[in-house]
């Protein structure tokens, strides 16, 4: 399937792997690129430009097709460092980046003179146009459904998409509730060129985390996930458990007065925990409503293979017959 997003990352299918903390390492990348997409290494979980000039180069020994590095940009007191982390990407040829969090103005100018493609994820059309304006190639429009942080406007992609694509002039992926070949087509009818997904991602057997975060979210349905931290303005969508539960009882009494102090022992430190030592009930972790469509754990091959099947039986045989 050619579409703007393919031809702008010389890929096969438009199917992007986003940025994932402790999920997103080479393994994965590497076996979505492998597949035809665009897989993602996550900036921030190497920490330092060092280890992450590391895991680009275990990524180009697994593959020799594009991918790309995310750099979330999060507000923090002791902030990493991010020239040293882009400066390994310019150097290692990383073609594309994929930018989250706050507005990546200050980087563009880098990142654009290497030559290298930007995505940027965000979750409202006015921080999109943002980003066209700011000279972004492509944006990856994040819905109220997805895994991780949805922001504060609560707009789900059925409404979402439609307004980037009537704003955008630039390409955009659909991201957030994205799961197979339905989704794929129906983002494109919304005016997306391809789809981002997270949750369905880490229930493949090539995402090298704990057998039972896999279990996790094969088991869960789409009621299963809550919103934490809004009263912090840092939403974010993940699975409940324990945990969870406990913070959520921390928000209802401390309301507005909730300080990140408060829920340390529930968000802080705890990725480790739940993707490498699968101990579920450490803390929040980030999950997808779209946990609610995952029912197996295929290779990251054979859901791209069934993705592009699905699609490809929905636009020539569904939709053709009405
Ligand atoms: C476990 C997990 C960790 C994530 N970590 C990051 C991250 O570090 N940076 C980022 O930009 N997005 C992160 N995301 C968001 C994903 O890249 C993607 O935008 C999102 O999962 C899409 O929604 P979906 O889960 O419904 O597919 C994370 C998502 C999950 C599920």
């Amino acid at each position: 399937m050619k579409t703007k997003i393919t031809e702008l990352f010389g890929i096969e299918h438009p199917i992007i792997q986003g940025g994932m903390h402790h999920v997103g390492f080479a393994e994965l990348a590497a076996a979505v690129s492998n597949a035809g997409g665009l897989g993602t290494i996550t900036g921030l979980t190497q920490g330092t430009p060092e280890k992450l000039a590391n895991e680009i180069a275990r990524c180009k020994e697994m593959t020799d097709k594009p991918f790309a590095v995310n750099l979330t940009f999060l507000p923090s007191l002791t902030p990493p460092d991010y020239p040293g982390l882009i400066k390994e990407i310019i150097d290692a040829g990383v073609p594309v980046v994929e930018t989250a969090g706050r507005n990546p103005a200050e980087y563009l100018p880098a990142l654009k003179e290497a030559g290298i493609k930007v995505i940027h994820k965000c979750t409202s059309v006015r921080h999109s146009i943002k980003a066209q304006s700011i000279g972004c190639d492509a944006v990856s429009v994040d819905g109220f459904e997805c895994g991780g942080h949805p922001g504060e406007d609560d707009i789900p992609n059925f409404i979402l998409l439609p307004r980037a694509a009537e704003e955008l002039e630039i390409p955009f992926v659909a991201s957030g509730g994205m799961a197979d070949g339905r989704s794929l087509v129906a983002a494109m009818a919304l005016g997306a060129e391809g789809m981002n997904m997270g949750t369905r991602f880490i229930a493949t057997q090539d995402a090298p985390v704990h057998q039972n975060v896999k279990e996790a979210i094969v088991n869960a349905t789409e009621l299963d996930t809550r919103l934490i931290m809004r009263s912090l303005t840092n939403t974010e969508r993940v699975l409940n458990n324990e945990a969870v539960e406990r913070l959520m009882e921390k928000e209802k009494r401390l309301g507005d007065d909730l300080k990140f102090e408060d829920i340390l022992d529930e968000v802080a430190g705890v990725y480790p925990k739940i993707m490498h030592e699968g101990t579920m009930e450490a803390g929040a972790w980030s999950c997808g409503m779209v946990a609610g469509l995952v029912n197996d754990i295929p290779t990251v091959q054979d859901l791209i293979n069934n993705i592009m099947s699905q699609a490809d039986e929905i636009i020539k045989t569904r939709l053709q017959n009405f």
